[in-house]
């Protein structure tokens, strides 16, 4: 039986109709449907941000907790049980919210287009933080493009809008919400069907499971964050028979610590997963900080960016490095696998028909490890990476007694440096010592050229990073111009 899908918008109740495919963005549905039109297109792929919406999710302590997200990519399905914040939610009639206020104050606004992302993202900020500091605003606003005010002005706004405010209408009304969202939560699983398809969303571990079991694999395409997924329909205008949401699972969104290792589930966006990795590995986090867009982090997953197998996706590398495995799971059993094992050609994963992944586990850093990771982009923030590389070394009395490397955009998988992990065993990380490790890259990797680099610019720039590694841990400092970051 077919299930209404219902969420929040401006404190009332919407149902999606019936008759709502599957595949409709959160942005369609907005100004389509409802007529909402503040809410503007721009490159429907998740990298302007002028579709930035608000998501408000009841959080483990009760409340509520707040999200920027780009709606031209995200499936209205996955609003169920939701609250949604979208630009016209903010004024209270002629007197404009305080984030909207500092836009005016500070003149962050000119043709007006980008406007309407910038104060979304701005307003999930407001109420993430209890005052402004430079780094993470630049972070909260780092997924929106503006072409014609410059950045300044908007960042002042972003300043100013806590000196006019502490808080808003919509933290005052907060317990409201959360009970009106309790109110939606839902004990069945949901499936929405319509002629063209049908959206599942199933409730636990086990149900997934049995939806999975036995679906032909593309006709069905399975969901997380929908970062790659929402541009398959956008973009390459695909849409499958079914999609199988796993946003409702709540055993893929457990973070777990085991003692000498975390196991982190599927469905754990990279916001959370860079909260919980920040202690133990800061180097990895430092790198998920340049991951898409904060948008893109609130929504898309670390399971998502294993299963999808992209050969120049940035966490892989990294816990190629950390020694990872990949849980996998389907109706008749789990089986763990080396993370570098589950990469079989491009874009072709181990993955067997009915077959999930349930969760990574990264094991803890031991006192003589050495661990680092760069990204290669052309710009800083949302961009993708040109050749990223995980270094990781244990020491013994100075000399490299174990090596785990892996690198992105180098091969047509997520892949370890095999014969440059063998060539440093026993060596110290002198430059003198190195040189037969570096020349050993050109063995292990014979890189592209395409778009984002050259096959000579790849090689040459992965050695560096080699070289660079060896002498960060020798001289015990960063070097370069990651230092400053
Ligand atoms: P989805 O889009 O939901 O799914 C991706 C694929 O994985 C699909 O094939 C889906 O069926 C499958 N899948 C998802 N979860 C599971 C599971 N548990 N089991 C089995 N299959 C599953 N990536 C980077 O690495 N670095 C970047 O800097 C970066 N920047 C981006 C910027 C923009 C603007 C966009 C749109 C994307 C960017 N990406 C980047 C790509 C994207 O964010 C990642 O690949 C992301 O991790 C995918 O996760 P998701 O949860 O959104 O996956
Ligand atoms: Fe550009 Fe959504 S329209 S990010
Ligand atoms: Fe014109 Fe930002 S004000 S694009």
């Amino acid at each position: 039986m077919s299930e209404p899908v219902r969420f929040v918008c401006s404190g009332q109740v919407v149902t999606v109709g019936r008759d709502v495919p599957h595949t409709m963005t959160v942005l369609d549905y907005l100004r389509r449907q409802l007529r909402r039109t503040g809410t503007k297109e721009g490159c429907a792929e998740g990298d302007c941000g002028a579709c930035t919406v608000v998501i408000g999710e009841l959080s483990d302590g009760g409340g509520l907790r707040y999200r920027a997200v780009n709606a031209c990519i995200l499936f209205v399905h996955q609003l169920d049980g939701k609250a949604l914040f979208t630009v016209e939610d903010l004024a209270e009639g002629e007197k404009l919210h305080p984030v909207q206020q500092a836009m005016v104050d500070a003149h962050g606004s000119q043709c007006g287009f980008c406007t309407p992302g910038f104060v979304m993202s701005l307003f999930a900020y407001f109420h993430q933080h209890a005052a402004p500091d430079d780094d993470s605003l630049k972070d909260a606003l780092a997924g929106n493009l503006c072409r014609c005010t410059g950045y300044r002005p908007i960042l002042e706004a972003g300043r100013r809008m806590f000196e006019l405010a502490q808080d808003d209408r919509f933290s005052r009304a907060e317990a409201a919400l959360a009970a009106q969202l309790a109110g939606l939560k839902r004990s069945r699983m949901l499936r929405h069907s319509t002629a063209a398809g049908e959206f599942i969303a199933p409730g636990s571990i086990a149900e997934l499971a049995e939806v999975l079991a036995g679906r032909p694999q593309g006709e069905t395409w399975i969901l997380a964050g929908g970062t790659d997924v929402g541009l398959w329909v956008t973009k390459q205008r695909r849409s499958p028979r079914s999609i199988v949401y796993l946003g409702r699972v709540a055993e893929l969104q457990r973070i777990a610590d085991h003692g000498d290792r975390i196991e982190i589930g599927a469905g754990v966006t990279y916001k959370d997963a860079f909260a919980a990795i920040q202690a133990l590995h800061p180097e990895f986090a430092r790198m998920l900080r340049r991951l898409g867009s904060e948008q893109i982090r609130n929504s898309g997953t670390l399971g998502g960016n294993v299963a999808n197998g992209s050969p120049i996706g940035d966490s892989m590398p990294a816990m190629i490095a950390l020694g990872a495995t990949v849980q996998l799971r389907s109706r008749s059993g789990s089986r763990s696998l080396a993370l570098e094992d589950f990469y079989l050609g491009y874009r072709k994963t181990a993955l067997q028909a009915g077959e999930f992944v349930e969760s990574v586990t990264v094991m803890k850093p031991k006192t003589d490890s050495r661990f680092a990771v760069y990204k290669l982009s052309k710009r800083f923030d949302q961009d993708i990476s040109a050749v990223l590389g995980a270094f990781h070394v244990i020491l013994d009395g100075g000399q490299v007694a174990g090596a785990r490397i892996g690198f992105g955009g180098m091969a047509a998988v997520p892949a370890r440096a095999r014969k440059t992990e063998a060539a440093l065993l026993g060596r110290r990380l002198a430059e003198a010592e190195i040189a037969p490790a570096v020349a050993a890259l050109a063995e292990d990797f014979q890189p592209l050229s395409d778009m984002r680099a050259s096959s000579t610019y790849r090689l040459l720039a992965a050695q560096n990073l080699l070289r660079k590694f060896c002498a960060e841990v020798n001289e015990g400092r960063r070097i370069g111009v990651e230092a400053a970051q």
